[in-house]
C-alpha cells in the first residue's frame, strides 16, 4: 500500500539542532503515537509535518505531495493542540462550521456538517452552548469535531488531554478510538504519557532525547502484552532523560 505519509531524514535547528534526523511512514487509517521525553521535538516534527514550521533539512510528503512551511498544497490537515483554541463568542456549532467557509460550502450545509461532527464527537443537545458553558473534556471534543469537519487527509493531535483530569482523560481516550475507528481517519498524535499511547495508537514511535532520532518504531497490534510495553517504553524513556 502506498503511504499516507512519509517523513524522510527530517530535521530541525533553532539555536541549536532539536530533531537530528527522523524518518518514518504512516499508511492510511494508521493512528501514529509520537512519544518522548520532555522538550526532545514532539511539536515541532508535528509542525513540520502540518506545514506550520519549515524543516531544516529532509522532506514531509502527503500522498505523494511534498508539505512546505509557506506553499500552498492540495491537502487538508486537521491540528488538535493542548488548549481547545475555540472562540468564546461563538457557539460549539458556529466554532466548527467557522472552518469549513473557506472550502466554499453555503451556511445551511456548514450548520449540517457542524452538528454531524458534533454527534461523532458526543455533543448531541450542546450545539447551542457557548464555551465557557461547557466542561474542558466537551470542549476538547469540540476542537477534534472541528479539526474533522474539514474531512483532513491527516490528523495531528498535540498532546490534546494534557489539560484533562485523569477520569476525563480516560474517557477522551476511548472516545478518540471510537471517533477513529468510524471515521477511518489517519492520526498522528503526540503524547508523553506512555499508558495513553499503549491505550490508543496503533504504531509507536518513540523519539530519542534533543536532538530527536527515532529510538524505536513498535506496532501496538495487541500481541504484544500491554503491561510489558508499557514497562518496555517507561525504561527506555527513563534511559532518554
Ligand atoms: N520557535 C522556536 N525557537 C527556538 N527554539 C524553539 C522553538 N520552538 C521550540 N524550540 C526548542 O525546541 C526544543 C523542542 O521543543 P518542542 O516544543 O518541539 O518539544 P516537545 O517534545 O514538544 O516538548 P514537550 O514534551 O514539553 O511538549 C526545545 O528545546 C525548545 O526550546
Ligand atoms: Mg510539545
Amino acid at each position: 500500500m502506498a503511504l499516507k505519509l512519509a517523513v524522510e531524514e527530517v530535521g530541525k535547528d533553532f539555536l541549536i539542532p532539536v530533531i537530528d534526523r527522523v524518518s518514518f511512514g504512516v499508511e492510511a487509517g494508521e493512528f501514529v503515537c509520537l512519544l518522548g521525553p520532555n522538550g526532545c521535538g514532539k511539536t515541532t516534527l508535528l509542525r513540520i509535518v502540518g506545514g506550520l514550521e519549515p524543516a531544516t533539512r529532509g522532506r514531509v510528503t502527503l500522498d505523494g505531495e511534498p508539505i512546505v512551511a509557506g506553499q500552498p498544497h492540495q491537502h487538508k490537515v486537521g491540528v488538535v493542540f493542548q488548549e481547545d483554541r475555540l472562540l468564546p463568542w461563538l457557539t460549539l456549532e458556529q466554532n466548527v462550521a467557522l472552518v469549513l467557509k473557506p472550502l466554499g460550502l453555503g451556511a445551511a450545509e456548514r450548520a449540517a456538517i457542524a452538528r454531524r461532527y458534533l454527534k461523532i464527537s458526543g455533543l448531541v443537545g450542546f450545539e447551542d452552548y457557548h464555551p465557557a458553558r461547557v466542561s474542558g473534556g466537551m470542549r476538547q471534543r469540540t476542537a477534534i469535531a472541528r479539526a474533522l469537519a474539514i474531512e483532513p487527509d491527516v490528523l495531528l493531535m498535540d498532546e490534546p488531554f494534557g489539560a484533562l483530569d485523569a477520569q476525563n482523560r480516560r474517557i477522551m481516550q476511548n472516545e478518540v478510538r471510537r471517533i477513529w475507528r468510524e471515521t477511518g481517519r489517519t492520526i498522528l498524535f503526540v503524547t508523553h504519557a506512555i499508558e495513553e499511547a499503549v491505550a490508543v495508537g496503533t504504531t509507536l514511535v518513540m523519539l530519542s532525547a534533543r536532538p530527536a532520532r527515532i529510538r524505536e518504531l513498535i506496532r501496538n497490534d495487541g500481541r504484544t502484552d500491554r503491561v510489558k510495553l508499557i514497562d518496555d517504553l517507561n525504561t527506555m524513556i527513563m534511559e532518554e532523560v
